[in-house]
């Protein structure tokens, strides 16, 4: 089941055109919407941001976005998808191929479910990160389609036999290569300030609401690749890893070696989120 324009329907029932832009450039955005007990966790907040992706790189949605909540709900329900979640894109649409904008044409909106688990090995034990250079564009506060200066850093992970890739820019932590990345230092919870260097995950800003809430002082302030080194701590937050610990950067251990203390506090409040 899958969700093409505004119809459901079955995957096979769907053609898309090799002179997709979203094929052709990445000309898109996306989103990803993590169902937990059949149930879309902080729905509207992936649809705001889809949104204003879209808005950023001119795209206007074919119908309210009122209309494609509905039409997600249904998805969620007609696929039964219990754990897993659902993968939404929009694409300028279809055209001969030229780099300039074309005429007025139709955008193309697909939306479709995954099930997948809960990673819950790699948030009870952590897991290993490497440190690579940003080479991503200036306005990776868009969720954009174009993704190769993250798939290759992820890859470069997993060849390190690490599981995600620490974003450098400047000498300073941007965020993760599908993640955003949180650090202790001196007690306090740094993450990058959400601007045009890092996508404002949904799931960061909800890990800074329920810091509030536990009384973890926490700063918006970048934190530099020597900082890193001496980190107490350091987790990633994603729809898909939730508050995930990086237990090793690189060649060392961070703190203990082992889960730090607010991870696992703000992981604990995590789940009553959930249900
Ligand atoms: N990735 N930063 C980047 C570069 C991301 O790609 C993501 C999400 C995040 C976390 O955002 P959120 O908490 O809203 O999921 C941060 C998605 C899940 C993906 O591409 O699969």
């Amino acid at each position: 089941m899958l969700l093409y324009h505004d119809q459901i329907k079955k995957r096979s029932a769907v053609n898309i055109d090799i002179e997709d832009r979203a094929y052709q450039f990445g000309d898109g955005v996306y989103e990803v919407i993590r169902i937990y007990n059949k149930k879309p966790f902080y729905l509207d907040a992936h649809l705001d941001r889809f949104v204003r992706s879209s808005t950023a790189i001119k795209i206007e949605l074919p119908y309210p976005i009122q209309q494609l909540k509905q039409l997600l709900l249904q998805l969620i329900e007609q696929a039964q998808l219990e754990t897993g979640n659902i993968y939404l894109q929009i694409s300028r649409g279809v055209a001969p191929r030229s780099h300039a904008f074309p005429g007025t044409i139709q955008p193309v909106v697909i939306a479709y479910p995954q099930n997948t688990n809960r990673p819950i090995s790699a948030l009870n034990e952590g897991v290993c990160a490497i440190t690579t250079p940003d080479i991503r564009w200036l306005r990776c506060d868009i969720k954009s389609l174009n993704l190769l200066g993250a798939c290759l850093a992820k890859q470069e992970a997993i060849e390190r036999e690490a599981q995600e890739a620490i974003l450098i820019r400047d000498g300073y932590v941007t965020e993760g290569s599908s993640t955003n990345i949180f650090v202790v230092h001196n007690q306090t919870l740094y993450t990058h300030p959400a601007n045009h260097l890092i996508l404002n995950g949904v799931t960061r800003s909800i890990v800074l609401n329920l810091a509030d809430k536990l009384c973890i002082s926490t700063k918006e302030s970048a934190i530099s690749e020597d900082a890193l080194e001496s980190a107490e701590e350091c987790f990633m937050t994603s729809t898909n890893m939730e508050i995930c610990p990086i237990v090793q950067i690189n060649d060392k251990k961070v703190g203990t070696g082992r889960p730090g203390i607010m991870a696992k506090q703000l992981q604990e409040a995590f789940e009553h989120l959930i249900g």
